[in-house]
């Protein structure tokens, strides 16, 4: 596996195995990877020939201060769990080589962004479909890999290729989860063993939600039970539970057949914010 710092570094390899005739898939993350990253560069490497992996913790999308210094940072083991996973390129930048000067360009996707993250986390995905284009055009890639655990970021790197026809395929794989069920996710390495314990009451909290949805119940009275639910653990403090459109994201009122909900939410549990969803179909 190559470690590749650079912008100019990147590029020139890219376009080298584009001549070659080589496929490319690019799986864009944050770093401290899990199980659910890993599966992302698993299915990457067997649909293409060069897999290349960008470790960088993108100051622009963070709009918490605190959040984006504490964010895990652990390059070497990072490093080690790629190869055997079948990453070709690692590709770790600074934020001098990613952002020379400060970026003034800004994205705006509408409706998609004015719920939920977008709403709750001004500034959020402008950050990110930031980082993602810049990425996109440093790689080039046939494909590019994202996790359904940020299902809101799916949809706005879909608005985004679209509306700039970069040409690749998106390809997205769904949650992985630890056995009690918590949602994987880079921030779980700082939970206390407290906060632990009880983090999986959020995913309980959708599932349950997602038999009520199935079961014909309201969308309003699904959001109350599922936040009371929650609230009965007093070391959570829920920041959204929204029944939206599974494609539009925007909040659903009466259910309507044939078309998938998603069910998402944002709670904070000891100084760590978490996010979750889960898709009835
Ligand atoms: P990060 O949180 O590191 O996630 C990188 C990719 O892994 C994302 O596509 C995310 O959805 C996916 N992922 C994370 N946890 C997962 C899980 N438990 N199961 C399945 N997939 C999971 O998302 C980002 O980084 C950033 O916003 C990024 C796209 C890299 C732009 O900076």
């Amino acid at each position: 596996m190559e470690i590749l710092h650079t912008a100019a570094a990147l590029h020139a390899y890219t376009e080298n195995c584009r001549r070659a005739g080589q496929r490319l898939a690019l799986v864009p993350t944050m770093g401290a990877l899990h199980a659910g990253h890993l599966q992302l560069v698993e299915a990457a490497a067997e649909a293409c020939d060069v897999v290349i992996v960008s470790i960088f913790v993108n100051p622009t999308q963070f709009n918490n201060p605190d959040d984006f210094r504490l964010y895990p940072r652990l390059p070497e083991a990072d490093a080690a769990l790629l190869g055997p996973a079948g990453c070709t390129v690692l590709f770790l930048p600074s934020v001098e080589e990613m952002y020379p000067q400060p970026s003034v360009l800004h994205f705006d996707f509408g409706p998609l962004e004015r719920v939920m993250e977008g709403a709750h986390r001004p500034g959020h995905f402008n950050g990110v479909a930031t980082v993602v284009s810049k990425l996109f055009h440093m790689c080039r890639p046939h494909q590019a890999y994202f996790g359904q655990k940020d299902w809101q970021q799916v949809a706005v790197v879909q608005q985004l290729v679209q509306d700039l026809s970069f040409d690749l395929e998106l390809v997205s794989f769904p949650t992985v989860r630890e056995p009690d069920g918590l949602a994987m996710s880079s921030r779980n390495r700082r939970l206390s063993a407290e906060a632990r314990a009880v983090a999986p009451r959020l995913y309980e909290a959708l599932e349950q939600a997602a038999a009520a949805v199935r079961s014909g119940l309201a969308p309003a009275q699904v959001q109350q039970q599922a936040a009371a639910y929650i609230a009965a653990e007093p070391a959570f403090t829920l920041e959204y539970f929204e029944v939206a459109d599974a494609q539009t994201l925007q909040p659903v009122a009466t259910r309507e057949p044939g078309r998938a909900v998603v069910l998402c939410l944002a709670a904070h549990l000891g100084g760590v914010r978490l996010i979750d969803n889960v898709v009835v179909r």
